[in-house]
């Protein structure tokens, strides 16, 4: 398969500094990068999450609901069809999605802000389980090229995320059209395998690129944490999605920086021109999932621009 997106065999991505420099160079310019080389432990965890995963999701909804996301902050749980209006905003979304939240909370703020993990206490928990902790380990390797860019060491960005505020999310069931509109990620970087067509993603030159993942390859794009931390030095990715099929079935890692970390440019990049997006004043991570259930991105006031380009396709 041909991909317009940067590629890397991250075997040695914590030792080859010539890959650690290319990493870096596609971090800048597409904010995302394509990854083979990882532990092919995911690729079984993948297979087996999807088999559980649909088993779950056709269970008789009043069983599901006994996991309703409202017991759990909005984000974690359950979230049955009809939940979410898509881009278009004229039909409800007819996707369903299953999240866990961190397994572990490391102080009342954080189990305040971050969902409590919901114990389904069946062979899908089970499987949730070890699919978080395969994406927590290749998370970590992932951040090591920026770890040492933005903090001048290979571990700051793990130690400041090793309370597993993080996300795993199982969408399932998208109608064919379905599509989720432009927007950056509030997370720190986001991982997914995306095999089937669809996902789209914008470079800082505003170049238009479609990307899909053939089996053993995995992407990453990055959220507004990292912009903000480098004053968009590391290019937070504009993205959107559209479902080609239907019973579209999405897993997604999303990872934070702890709770307790303050967003602010780092000093290397303070002379940078600050960007539109962002908060004024720095702010702790808590604060800024608490920021952004009202915040609008710029980039997805372009969503009028996006819907009349595919009225008329
Ligand atoms: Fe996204």
């Amino acid at each position: 398969m041909k991909h317009d997106l940067p590629v890397f065999d991250i075997t040695n991505i914590e030792t080859d500094k010539a890959l650690q420099s290319d990493i870096i160079a596609a971090e800048e310019e597409y904010g995302a990068y394509l990854f083979t080389g990882y532990d092919p432990k995911i690729e079984a965890c993948l297979k087996k999450t999807q088999e559980v995963a649909r088993n779950f999701f056709e269970r008789p909804l009043d069983e599901k609901m006994t996991y309703d996301y409202v017991n759990y902050d909005h984000d974690g749980g359950y979230f049955p069809k009809g939940g979410e209006k898509s881009a278009h905003g004229m039909q409800a979304d007819t996707l369903e999605y299953f999240m866990i939240g961190p397994k572990e909370a490391t102080s009342e703020a954080l189990k305040e802000a971050w969902c409590p993990r919901p114990e389904v206490d069946t062979t899908f928990d089970a499987t949730l389980s070890d699919m978080y902790e395969a994406f927590q380990a290749l998370d970590y390797r992932l951040s090591v090229p920026l770890s040492l860019y933005i903090f001048g060491d290979e571990t700051t960005i793990k130690e400041n995320s090793i309370h597993g505020n993080h996300k795993l999310r199982v969408t399932f069931g998208a109608q064919k059209g379905n599509s989720i509109a432009p927007h950056r990620d509030r997370s720190r970087q986001t991982i997914l395998f995306p095999r089937q067509p669809g996902l789209t993603i914008e470079s800082r030159k505003g170049e238009v690129l479609e990307v899909q993942a053939e089996e053993g390859m995995g992407l990453k794009n990055n959220g507004y944490q990292l912009g903000w931390l480098t004053n968009d030095a590391v290019l937070p990715c504009n993205h959107w999605a559209e479902a080609k099929t239907d019973g579209r079935m999405s897993i997604v890692f999303f990872s934070h920086m702890n709770g307790d970390f303050v967003l602010k440019p780092q000093d290397k990049f303070v002379d940078r021109i600050p960007v539109e997006g962002y908060p004024d004043t720095p702010m702790t991570v808590t604060e800024y999932a608490i920021y952004r259930k009202t915040f609008n991105d710029p980039n997805s006031t372009r969503t009028e621009e996006y819907k009349s380009s595919k009225d008329a396709a």
